[in-house]
């Protein structure tokens, strides 16, 4: 107990003194449109899209192409996604191209004779993998509301991955911390091994994905679904004993939803529903945080940091019950998001003292692995806003590359539930709700969120980072709200996160500034640093006068572009 004790005081005395990042930076202002992704080269097709007279729908699905092929560790066409939309009228609409568990997966999929959990299994290789969504999603977005040429927004991401694009110094350190695992477990040599050690500016081209971004261009959801693409992820699954079949690619099916909308002080939310747990979730922490005085109490002080721990414990408890995907699983949504309910899971709530969540055991305060994903924003010039969260889940998904086909799949099968109360790669826990079965979509965390003030468009905003997803695009939404920071500002300012279990609180170096930390532990929270920080954000605020402010996250290569 003693020796804990010591090392949390350790802990602390090394997030003492932590530099503040700058709270008041302005990002990059612009008149009429903007696009704020994980990568300027993603950025830059989404500008020039919007350029072209594209709408914001047009715009998203260029840059979720273009983060395919230059940010392969998060962007995707093998992985999954959620777009929310606000049109220029007001309107909304939800798009879930969440993948989706194969017809062969079962319940205990993961578990060995003994009912324990695989190591592992869930979460690296070919069963690890969902069928993907990405590409019936921006299928199915263009028809909708889609202005220009499919063709059109297919071909930057198509050039740039035929024509090559230098490596940034982060993403070619990345690539090669994950060489080992791409050569574990790939069935044939991915092209991202071809050279064994990358270094910043070295050119990566990725013809196969080129060829299958073509097919793609050429013939829409059937370039993937079926035909070629189709039959070299069948061959993959087969070499690697994966369970994806043709007629799982053939019936897999993007839905549209109705966004989860919450009233809070002047604001309106507008974020992701189920099988999202994000929108629910950070609605119960804004609504929350609206009967407390956080402006009074000061950005990360003891009392706001303490509140919102306590906020997040009660938060996150509801989410490891009660959330699941909506087509298999009665969420009860309405429920959630009643006022009334949403106060009564805060009484009792201590402002001196940590609660305890139950039946924590030490472990491990920190996911094993960086938890990836990848967020962006854009606002046309007709003021359609649109916010996308699109992941592989970890950082270069299941690391299995399609031989031939050049793109990464995804292993968002480790955020089911692989067996109840067992811990995922976020430690999140889940029960029923999020059980396994065919066809079903995992639970996520993802929120793009889009925030109306009275009546009007305020904010777009999302954040990568598994379950501290929520958290980071809560803070992010306070710190404008309550704390007036620009949106640069508050994109930069330092994080912290409490999820229910495991019982930590994560966070960022200097996100607690001196004296916080310790009259924190002194609360009774366990603290833990997070190196690497904590998600990794992309927003868009609208300024009073009308001029748009971007917020890219300096934890990455992001960028603002816009005109
Ligand atoms: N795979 C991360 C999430 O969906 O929350």
């Amino acid at each position: 107990m003693i020796r804990s004790r010591l090392i949390f005081l350790l802990v602390f005395i090394s997030l003492l003194g932590c530099a503040e990042r700058d709270l008041k930076e302005r990002g990059l202002v612009t008149d009429q449109a903007m696009v704020v992704s994980a990568h300027p080269l993603a950025s830059a097709v989404g500008s020039s899209i919007l350029r072209q007279g594209g709408n914001a729908i047009d715009a998203a699905i260029a840059v979720q192409f273009a983060l395919a092929v230059v940010y392969p560790d998060a962007g995707n066409i093998g992985g999954g996604g959620f777009l929310v939309l606000r049109q220029q009228d007001g309107t909304l609409d939800a798009l879930d191209y969440r993948e989706k568990a194969p017809a062969a997966a079962h319940r205990n999929m993961y578990l060995n004779e003994e009912g324990e959990v695989i190591d592992g299994l869930s979460y690296k290789g070919h069963l690890a993998a969902g069928v993907p969504g990405t590409v019936d999603g921006m299928v199915q977005a263009h028809e909708k509301y889609g202005s220009m040429p499919w063709d059109k927004l297919v071909q930057p991401a198509i050039e740039l991955a035929a024509k090559g694009f230098p490596l940034t110094s982060k993403e070619a350190r990345k690539l090669n911390e994950q060489r080992a695992d791409f050569i574990t477990y790939n069935t044939k040599r991915p092209e991202f091994i071809l050279q064994d050690h990358w270094r910043e500016g070295d050119t990566l081209r990725l013809q196969h994905l080129a060829h299958t971004l073509e097919r793609i261009r050429d013939k829409g959801r059937v370039g993937f679904y079926e035909g070629p693409t189709a039959d070299l992820l069948v061959a993959e699954m087969k070499r690697g004993r994966g369970i994806i079949t043709k007629a799982d690619l053939a019936s897999y099916r993007a839905v549209w939803r109705k966004p989860v909308t919450g009233q809070v002080g002047n604001y309106r939310i507008i974020s992701m529903p189920p099988p999202s747990s994000g929108g629910i979730a950070l609605i119960q922490l804004l609504t929350i945080s609206e009967k407390y005085p956080l402006q009074d109490w000061g950005w990360n002080t003891v009392g706001s940091a303490h509140f919102m721990i306590e906020a997040e414990r009660r938060v996150y408890a509801d989410r490891a019950k009660h959330l699941g995907d909506p087509d298999f699983y009665d969420v009860p949504v309405e429920d959630l998001l009643d006022t009334a309910y949403i106060s009564s899971r805060i009484k009792g709530l201590s402002l001196d003292k940590a609660a305890d969540s139950d039946e924590i055991s030490a472990g491990v305060p920190a996911p094993p692995e960086s938890p990836n994903t990848t967020h962006y924003s854009i606002i046309d010039a007709q003021g359609n806003a649109v916010s996308v969260t699109t992941t592989l889940n970890s950082s270069f998904g299941s690391k299995v590359l399609v031989a031939g086909a050049g793109f990464l799949l995804n292993n968002e099968m480790d955020d089911f539930s692989v067996k109840p109360g067992f811990p995922n790669s976020y430690g999140l826990v889940g029960g029923e709700a999020n059980a396994i079965r065919p066809g079903k979509r995992m639970l996520s965390s993802m929120t793009p969120t889009i925030l109306e003030k009275d009546g009007e468009l305020f904010m777009v905003v999302g954040s990568m980072g598994g379950s501290t997803i929520i958290t980071t695009v809560y803070q992010i939404i306070l710190n404008v709200t309550k704390h007036g920071f620009s949106m640069q500002g508050a994109i930069n300012a330092g994080r912290f996160h409490h999820q229910w279990k495991p019982d930590w609180v994560l966070s960022e170096w200097g996100a607690l500034g001196a004296g916080t930390g310790l009259e924190l532990w002194l609360k009774g929270h366990r603290i833990a640093p997070k190196d690497g920080g904590i998600g990794r954000a992309a927003g868009i605020l609208v300024l009073p006068n009308g001029k748009l402010e971007g917020g890219a996250d300096p934890r990455g290569d992001d960028a603002a572009a816009g005109f």
